[in-house]
């Protein structure tokens, strides 16, 4: 399949994980892609990669942290390919804590990074995709849903930024730009090695998260984000998906 050919992708969270499994399915489908993180190294290696392949890609490094930074990315997306068609919003971070021991700057960090990051991105980014009739992808999670004990914050942070995508979806339909959420269950990504549980948590409150089967890899999630993506899904406006092998059934 060639959905993506003529369109420019920005895809952020580019340098490993999900990100990195969605700027290779997007490129293989024929978009040209900007990939971001603020691993830089990260980064540029999936450019290379994709390069390699034959796809035209750049890299940039943003911090979801700083609001001039997520304004620059899309801005020097245009700027370089001349045109947006897709915002795919994948970097991300998590945390875990007992709910009694967290701090508001940790719950406002997360909220900086999972949703503020999405909502500049996206404010940057829609003037362009209204030119394109564009539209935005976002990865939430299965806890925006379900009761995540001691994800609280991160929790919280996904079930915002999928309420924003129905807002975006609403909003916007009248220029024919889309805004939908993914929410994946457990994926097998180096995510789960960029914090740490807290002691003394209740095993049987955790184990309610997982999904019944094993969890799903990277490129199961961006088969599902470049189908949203794409036209073919002309009619999925404001969804959130869920891709949790049953997780919340
Ligand atoms: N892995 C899972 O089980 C899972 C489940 C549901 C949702 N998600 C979501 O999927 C998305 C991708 O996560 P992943 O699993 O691929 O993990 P990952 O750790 O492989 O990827 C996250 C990426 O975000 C980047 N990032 C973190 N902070 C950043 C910042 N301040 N500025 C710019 N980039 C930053 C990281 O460098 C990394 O490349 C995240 O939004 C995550 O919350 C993951």
């Amino acid at each position: 399949m060639r959905r993506f050919d003529g369109k420019v992708c920005l895809v952020t969270g580019a340098a490993a994980g999900i990100g990195r499994a969605t700027a290779i399915r997007l490129s293989e489908e024929g978009a040209t892609v900007l990939a971001a993180d603020i691993n830089e190294a990260g980064v540029r290696e999936t450019a290379e990669l994709l390069r390699s392949r034959g796809a035209r890609c750049e890299s940039l490094r943003f911090d979801a942290m700083d609001e001039e930074s997520c304004r620059s990315l899309v801005a020097g997306t245009v700027e370089h390919f001349g045109q947006l068609d897709v915002l795919c919003n994948i970097a991300g971070a998590c945390r875990a804590d007992h709910f009694l021991d967290l701090k508001l700057s940790d719950w406002e960090r997360m909220f900086r990074i999972n949703v503020g990051s999405v909502m500049v991105l996206c404010q940057a980014a829609i003037p362009h995709l209204k030119k394109t009739r564009g539209n935005i992808v976002t990865i939430s999670s299965a806890s925006a849903i379900a009761g995540a004990a001691y994800w609280s914050a991160y929790g919280a942070s996904k079930a915002a930024v999928a309420s924003l995508m129905r807002a975006l979806a609403v909003e916007f339909s009248g220029d024919g730009v889309r805004a939908n959420a993914i929410c994946p269950g457990g994926v097998n990504t180096g995510l789960a090695s960029t914090y740490s549980i807290p002691d003394g948590i209740d095993p049987a409150l955790v184990q309610r998260l997982f999904p019944l089967c094993e969890a799903a890899e990277p490129g199961e999630i961006a088969a599902a984000v470049a189908y949203i993506a794409s036209t073919e899904a002309r009619y999925v406006n404001g969804v959130s998906f869920g891709i949790d092998g049953g997780q919340l059934l």
